[in-house]
């Protein structure tokens, strides 16, 4: 059953619509992703269910009960934003006291509590510091210290590592999914990094304009978009727009695509015929005996990114992106051939 529920809502700033009819039931002790490019009403989705924002219409249910007209201090949820927002002139304990106290939570708890939440995110040692003395990642693993010290039935997380340097964010989103497994607490994660959201949630939800365009597992978000916009989005694809043509092919404007996934189609439909750039193989000779789709064409760039290799291939009308093992094989100009299997495309209106 569902802990966490939104229930068709909509929010609209001076008549534009920043959330449509927004769906999803979040399972308890999960963490969601919300992605999407910016302005596209993550934040403020965020805002409506810590209650900073009221939705036009709809129904926010926390625990089976209805969450509208409570106010966010009564809310018990915890958040955490982009920017710090420590109080620089109180000690990291200090900070994390304050937040208890407003919680009314009996005074000699407050102390142990603060320990215990600093000592989940490994900086028990900082306690007697000042915000200004620590680094951007362990000012924003205080604020997630603070966060969690109330218990809240439910964290938000906006944005919360996107001020922090690539290495950083990286450590520190396996340190929230750490924390978040074992505790068990719902979480909601806005991030418009693709690879942030499909590395530490249970599911993505991918808006786009104030809607939502899919919601699922990553793996369902990468393998099997529903939406053009979500398999453009979400890594590469190489995009050819044509029309179906037969049971098992996308007549395209550079070539006749062969494809298993067009069945769902009616002949002379518009679509787009998309394939992963892991899904394509090259050679260096014409392969003989492939059953599906092979493409004569030129090496047109070369960019090493450590596991694999990725290709520009230029075939004349397009130059597709293709992925290959290992470092050095091919070279500039040289001439190949790609190829990719029938089921390796997918068919999206
Ligand atoms: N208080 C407000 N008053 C008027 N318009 C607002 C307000 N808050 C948000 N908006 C508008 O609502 C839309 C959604 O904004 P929101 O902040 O939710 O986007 P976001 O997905 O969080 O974007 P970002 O990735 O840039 O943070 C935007 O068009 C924004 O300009
Ligand atoms: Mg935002």
């Amino acid at each position: 059953m569902a802990y966490l529920t939104l229930a068709d809502i909509s929010k609209n700033f001076n008549k534009n619509p920043a959330v449509e009819h927004f769906n999803l039931d979040v399972e308890k002790g999960k963490l969601v992703s919300f992605l999407g490019p910016s302005g596209c009403g993550k934040t403020t989705t965020l805002r409506m269910i810590a209650g900073f924002e009221t939705p036009d219409s709809g129904v926010i249910e926390l625990d089976g009960e209805d969450i509208s007209n409570i106010p966010p201090n009564k809310r018990n949820i915890g958040m955490v934003f982009q920017s710090y927002a420590l109080f620089p002139n109180m000690t990291v304990l200090d900070n994390i006291c304050f937040g208890l106290r407003m919680h009314k939570m009996l005074k000699n708890q407050i102390v142990p509590k603060a320990r215990e939440v600093l000592d989940l995110v490994r900086l028990s040692d900082t306690a007697n510091r000042y915000p200004n003395q620590l680094s951007g990642g362990q000012q924003q693993r205080i604020a997630l210290a603070r966060a969690l010290a109330i218990e809240p039935r439910v964290l938000l997380l906006d944005e919360p590592l996107s001020a922090l340097d690539a290495e950083v964010r990286v450590v520190l989103r396996g340190e929230i999914r750490r924390i978040q497994t074992n505790l068990k607490i719902t979480t909601i994660y806005v991030t418009h990094d693709q690879e942030e959201a499909l590395s530490i949630s249970d599911r993505v939800v991918v808006m786009n304009k104030a809607h939502i365009e899919q919601v699922g597992t990553p793996q369902e978000i990468y393998r099997e978009p529903k939406t053009k916009f979500v398999a453009t989005f979400i890594g590469t694809a190489n995009e050819f727009h044509g029309s179906v043509c037969g049971k098992d092919s996308v007549k395209s404007a550079e070539f006749l695509i062969k494809t298993n996934n067009a069945s769902l189609f009616a002949d002379g439909d518009e679509v787009f015929a998309l394939v992963r750039p892991e899904k394509i193989d090259v050679y260096s000779y014409k392969p003989e005996n492939i059953d599906g789709n092979v493409l004569e064409g030129l090496v047109d760039t070369i960019t090493f990114r450590g596991a694999e290799t990725r290709l520009g291939i230029d075939i004349g009308e397009k130059v597709i992106t293709a992925d290959v093992p290992g470092k050095d094989v091919f070279s500039y100009g040289q001439r190949v051939w790609v190829a990719f299997d029938s089921n390796a495309c997918q068919v999206l209106k």
